[in-house]
């Protein structure tokens, strides 16, 4: 048992997304989120910054008492989640290896599309999964950059979004893939179009399978809250003009605890 929370980071308030699930299944574990708004995007940066920035958030939320680190970003995963686990002391999970593992026990017939931000898809962490796991699957990568913007403006429900939504899914379509993966964090809010393009496949959205995992680490290594209702503290790097609208349609409920914070001089 232990009373310390679960730390949580992403680029922005995308990773909501992930936490919504997590304190679904874990209602009882204060939770403690950073979203780094001031320097989001991840997904356009290299390699080098996104490894950085991902050591100090990570900092950061051991220096708040983090028990266990949840990485909710997509970008920061693909190229920093062995680097962040060789570094820190507490347990890290990343949010790439549970949604594949759960492609894989719902695809028939082995053909996945995969879609997530530039970073994402051409770091080939995907694939790298894949192949670990099972090698005679098909993963068909799409890079998606245009759909973060969109979300962060509100865009779920706009001919432009579907516009966009076309000329990136078709190309999946054509390839007959059975199962798509939405490797960001800001995708499962455009379910909707995705399903006016291609409704009769399977979507696979991670944040449940992550938090799952989370429930299954922090029982195997004793680390579960002992209490009852837990909390969630939000830090954010920048505080933007519609961050508290966005973040709580992300979160699916009020944000009630959140404050600026400064890292890596930001
Ligand atoms: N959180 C990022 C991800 O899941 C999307 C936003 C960004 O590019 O920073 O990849």
């Amino acid at each position: 048992m232990n009373k310390n929370p679960v730390g949580v980071f992403d680029s922005g308030i995308g990773g909501l997304t992930v936490v919504k699930e997590i304190r679904k299944i874990l209602p009882n574990e204060n939770i403690v989120y950073l979203g780094d708004t001031a320097r989001l995007p991840y997904g356009t940066k290299s390699v080098d910054a996104i490894i950085k920035f991902s050591l100090e958030n990570t900092q950061f939320l051991i220096s708040r008492g983090a028990k266990f680190i949840v990485i909710a970003c997509y970008s920061s995963t693909s190229v920093a989640l062995d680097i962040v686990q060789k570094n820190i002391s507490v347990p890290v999970i990343g949010v790439i290896k549970p949604g594949v593992k759960r492609a894989l026990e719902i695809t028939k017939t082995g053909r996945v599309g995969v879609i997530g931000t530039s970073l994402t898809i051409y770091s080939g962490a995907y694939e790298k999964i894949f192949r670990e796991i099972d090698d005679q699957c098909q993963v068909l990568g799409k890079a998606c950059p245009l759909f973060v913007p969109l979300v962060e403006e509100g865009w779920l429900d706009h001919g432009a979004t579907e516009l966009i939504a076309r000329s990136y899914l078709e190309p999946l379509k054509d390839d007959n893939i059975d199962t798509l993966l939405l490797g960001c964090t800001h995708f499962p809010l455009l379910m909707d179009v995705f399903k006016e393009i291609m409704d009769d496949i399977n979507y696979v959205d991670a944040s449940r399978e992550v938090g799952l995992k989370l429930a299954r680490e922090l029982k195997r290594l004793g680390l579960e809250h002992p209490g009852k209702g837990g909390n969630l503290s939000i830090y954010l790097t920048d505080l933007s003009m519609n961050f508290k609208e966005i973040g709580e349609r992300f979160l699916g409920e009020k944000m009630k605890n959140f404050s600026r914070v400064s890292i890596g001089g930001k």
